[in-house]
């Protein structure tokens, strides 16, 4: 089996692949600024870092919703995914590659991989019989649908009679079961290790991987009438995206240390991508990262009901950082979460603009008046020292919290720091400093302020890049000056 011969220092994190069926919804978003976080501090912390996101093109449902849109189906998913892209540029996301499955570097992958399945043995000839959900591109037995409908959508399921061709992936089940058991973080959070232990003892059977009853996919290559499963090729992208399993990049990155992906696509990664690199005889991922939903004002978001917020919408409005800084707090990884414009605002408004906001306008301010824009040092450590050391250890609560994905108590943790700086500035008065001509002291006063908004600027980098860069852009100038305020309030009406 392959590993990453060349370097320990070396990490991979993958998101999952977007259907460009619609547009980009805030889930989308979510799991792009997550993975980004990682990304970031991996980066920081000192290791090269590979970061792929990107675009899964086939299928039926994508062919479906081309059809309705009266488009070409390549033309179709070309301007969607276009969106996929401006949404990683709006969020300030640090990819390193978008890969997009109808690209020639992926159909390449899957067709070599999919012979070294063959060649193994693994793929045999059958007749399927069984229950598709377009939307959810699944298969499903009679017993797990709901009414008669899609578990998951609620709608009606096809009843599907094909010839088609088979993966053995019942043959891996025990051994994905005792990868499983046997490291303890190959599933994160524990809970979901859990209920994928409880459905593989249920049974898992083979893996049907050929459709024939549309076109939209990648042809198998000894059967031309079918296609390949979208599953089965949207999976490959983790290696396409390196540039398949003979490139540099594989060599340098594989096995991946991160696949981050939503709940309800668990079982396709932890049990249907394993067997196939069994098969493949490739190395396995280090972990699977699972996010929980993003609901909307408590419903799910749902095209047909209209319930969908546009995050390009919503950067435009409010900024990338506003809205990385609100699904990072405001969501305990792994849990479900909601999301409603006034909850983003009330954040807006309160943790950026008075607390975070007013710290750095505040000093910026004082340092013009007071010394002219030169922000005075002082080593003579009058005041704030305490203030100073707790500041200082910040890095180390932020880099255990993020190890744990505890993104919202690391924010908790910084935020704790900005509140404290704001109450150094109310107990210290400055003012009667200046008054009484205590320049030292008030010297001290604003160098200890000021190292305080470095150190929270240092922390929140992962999290809120940009606004981390123009504090630090701000305080660094030779002159300081004041500029606009890093949060505006917006009115609540
Ligand atoms: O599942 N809240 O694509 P997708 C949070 N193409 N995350 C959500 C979400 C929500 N409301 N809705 C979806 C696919 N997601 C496949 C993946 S990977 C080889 C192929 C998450 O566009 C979802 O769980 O339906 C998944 O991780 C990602 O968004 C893409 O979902
Ligand atoms: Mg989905």
């Amino acid at each position: 089996m392959s590993g990453k011969g060349q370097g320990k220092n070396n990490f991979y994190i993958t998101t999952a692949i977007d259907y460009p069926s619609a547009k980009p919804h805030i889930g989308h978003a979510y799991e792009k600024i997550i993975a980004d976080v990682i990304a970031r501090w991996q980066r920081k912390k000192g290791r090269q870092v590979f970061f792929l996101t990107g675009t899964d093109e086939h299928g039926q449902k994508i062919e479906k919703y081309a059809n309705l849109a009266l488009k070409p189906v390549q033309e179709f998913v070309n301007g969607l995914s276009l969106q996929f892209i401006e949404l990683c540029k709006a969020l300030n996301i640090s990819n390193d590659d978008f890969v997009r499955t109808t690209q020639p570097r992926h159909i390449k992958t899957v067709e070599t991989i999919l012979k070294k399945i063959m060649d193994k043995g693994d793929i045999y000839r059958g007749t399927y019989k069984g229950f598709y959900c377009v939307d959810c591109e699944s298969f499903y037995l009679e017993k797990d649908l709901v009414s008669g409908n899609c578990p998951v959508h609620k709608s009606a399921v096809s009843w599907i009679e094909e010839e088609g061709y088979f993966f053995r992936m019942s043959k891996y089940q025990e051994q994905i079961l005792d990868y499983i058991r046997a490291n303890e973080t190959f599933i994160f959070p524990k809970l979901r290790a859990n209920e994928i232990i409880n459905r593989i003892k249920e049974g898992v059977r083979d893996l049907n991987i050929s459709r024939s009853n549309f076109k939209w996919g990648i042809a198998l290559p000894d059967n031309k009438g079918h296609v390949i499963f979208v599953w089965f090729d949207a999976l490959l992208n983790y290696l396409s995206g390196l540039g398949g399993i003979d490139s540099d990049n594989f060599n340098l990155f594989w096995p991946a240390d991160i696949h981050l992906i939503g709940k309800d696509i668990l079982w396709f990664h932890a049990v249907v991508w394993p067997s196939m690199l069994l098969a493949a005889d490739i190395a396995l991922p280090r972990s699977i990262c699972v996010h929980g939903f993003i609901n909307l004002e408590g419903e799910k978001i749902s095209k047909s009901s209209g319930n969908v917020v546009d995050p390009l919408e919503l950067v435009r409005k409010y900024g990338a950082d506003s809205l990385r800084y609100f699904l990072l707090r405001e969501i305990s990884f792994g849990e479900d979460g909601n999301f409603s414009e006034t909850a983003l605002i009330r954040r807006i408004n309160t943790d950026l603009a008075n607390d975070l906001g007013n710290l750095v306008y505040r000093t910026i301010t004082m340092v013009e008046k007071y010394f002219q824009g030169k922000a005075p040092v002082s080593y003579a450590a009058l005041i704030g020292e305490d203030l100073l050391d707790q500041a200082n250890k910040l890095v180390y609560a932020v880099d255990a919290a993020i190890v744990e994905y505890k993104f919202s108590y690391a924010l908790i943790k910084i935020w704790k720091i900005i509140s404290a700086a704001n109450k150094f500035i109310e107990q210290t008065k400055p003012w009667i400093l200046h008054k009484n001509g205590e320049t030292e002291k008030l010297k001290d006063f604003i160098f200890v302020l000021v190292r305080l908004i470095h150190y929270v600027s240092e922390n929140i980098y992962c999290f809120m890049p940009d606004t981390s860069e123009r504090i630090k852009q701000q305080l660094n100038a030779n002159c300081i000056k004041k500029e606009k305020p890093l949060f505006p309030r917006i009115n609540l009406d």
